[in-house]
């Protein structure tokens, strides 16, 4: 579907958004492991969570659905059942690469798949260290989907040094964990983040080396409460459409306020953004509050290295504020970026080249400058739900307005954008 956007004039309101998608697919993965009932309060139901749900209705657990209240009744350990079919993680990496760690541990076989998007992406991330434990996985001479998993009968503890920096690699390896008497170690280099470590209270310890994260059986999930705060990634579209368009102020409700996610708050303000967050609160282990934004006028600023793997999600959004900005827009050290729902230094790259501004591309990043030259742009959403959103945001401010194609792809993380963006705009 093309959908077409014409400039605003003015955001202003309250927006209340989805639960954090990282942390209701892990929310929905604990209730299910547990033993009993489990609520999870502000849970995203959009494609990605879906097809985490959908997998453990699979795999033989209880899960019903009314509004954004999902009720989970787990069966405990070693209850989950051999599924008849294949289990589909569609477009989501997170399903993919966690769920895995999961079936590794399993006295039955299974097999995981997934869409076209996500058939193409490394999952020999994770097959290594889960082979390393002693799980048998069969893949494809590239290690894409599908993934076939057997029962192994000689598990060990490991402790793995992360060589690349990825909370569903870190995630995988944490939740095979949960299956051993022994202690698996995680060492991660640089912070990736820590949802999985914050909801089951692992141990982290801070050394030379970076983080070690500990698990084992004694952190098995029990069944609980979940409140899920809202999406900090889905937020930062309206936060970015908030700064950049005259006359506006917006607030954003329930926000997740977590150090390993709120790197792009930290980078706006530093651009010159006005952002305040108030009314911090916590919630299973996490913080969240209201971001209060308004208009501002905006500056370029150096990205640091360490910085990427908090801000890894938000680069496209990032990307249309650094256009409107002052100076040049450049990012570096992001080669993660290639990896994710579609190769994204090419898409937005390839988008900023429809819109007539100067790219420029290379290993691991891109810059950008200079004006619109097409006053009619068409933008490609690469069937990528974070490029989709980014050029809408794009498109609602730009004179000329724009059209996103392939636009139903939102769905993977915000069925809701086309409602939430008419409740603000004039
Ligand atoms: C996620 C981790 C990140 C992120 C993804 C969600 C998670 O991926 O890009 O959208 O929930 O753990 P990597 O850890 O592979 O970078």
């Amino acid at each position: 579907m093309n959908q077409g956007f014409d400039k605003i004039n003015e955001v202003n309101g309250l927006l209340y958004i989805p639960g954090d998608k990282s942390i209701s697919h892990r929310a929905v993965m604990f209730a299910a492991l547990a033993k009993g009932k489990s609520t999870i309060e502000n849970c995203l139901l959009s494609e990605d969570v879906l097809s985490t749900i959908n997998c453990f209705v699979q795999l033989g657990v209880k899960i019903e659905i009314d509004g954004t209240t999902v009720t989970v009744w787990g069966n405990g350990f070693g209850g989950l059942s051999k599924p008849t079919e294949s289990l589909n993680a569609g477009n989501s990496g997170t399903t993919a690469r966690l769920l895995s760690g999961i079936l590794s541990m399993q006295s039955f076989s299974s097999t995981l798949i997934g869409d076209a998007s996500l058939s193409k992406r490394p999952m020999g991330r994770i097959i290594a260290p889960l082979k390393m434990i002693g799980a048998d996985i069969a893949a494809s001479e590239n290690k894409t989907l599908p993934l076939k998993f057997s029962p192994s009968n000689s598990f060990c503890s490991i402790e793995y040094k992360m060589p690349v920096a990825s909370a569903q690699v870190k995630s995988s390896v944490l939740l095979a964990g949960l299956f051993l008497d022994s202690t698996i170690k995680v060492i991660e280099p640089v912070t990736t983040r820590n949802h999985t470590e914050n909801l089951l209270q692992l141990k982290v310890e801070n050394g030379t080396d970076g983080k070690t994260i500990s698990v084992s059986r004694n952190n098995y999930p029990v069944a609980k409460d979940y409140i899920i705060p809202s999406d900090i990634s889905t937020a930062s579209f309206f936060i970015v459409l908030t700064l950049l368009t005259s006359n506006s102020e917006l607030v954003l409700k329930n926000i997740l306020i977590n150090e390993t996610r709120n790197g792009i708050i930290n980078i706006l303000q530093n651009m010159g953004g006005s952002i305040r967050i108030e009314n911090v609160q916590k919630t299973s282990g996490e913080s969240f509050g209201d971001i209060v934004v308004s208009s501002s006028v905006l500056h370029n600023i150096h990205i640091k290295k360490e910085i990427i793997p908090n801000i890894i999600d938000e680069i496209p959004i990032l990307s249309i504020a650094g256009f409107f900005s002052e100076g040049k827009f450049t990012i570096g050290n992001a080669e993660e970026l290639c990896k994710k729902e579609s190769d994204r230094i090419f898409s937005i790259c390839e988008n900023f080249k429809i819109l007539g501004a100067d790219v420029e591309e290379y290993p691991g990043g891109f810059s950008i400058e200079g004006k619109q030259k097409n006053i009619n742009p068409v933008f490609k959403s690469f069937g990528d739900h974070r490029i989709a959103m980014s050029f809408a945001v794009l498109s609602l401010l730009l004179k000329s307005g724009g059209t996103v194609k392939d636009f139903e792809c939102v769905g993977v993380s915000n069925p809701e954008f086309l409602k939430q963006v008419s409740s603000i705009i004039k």
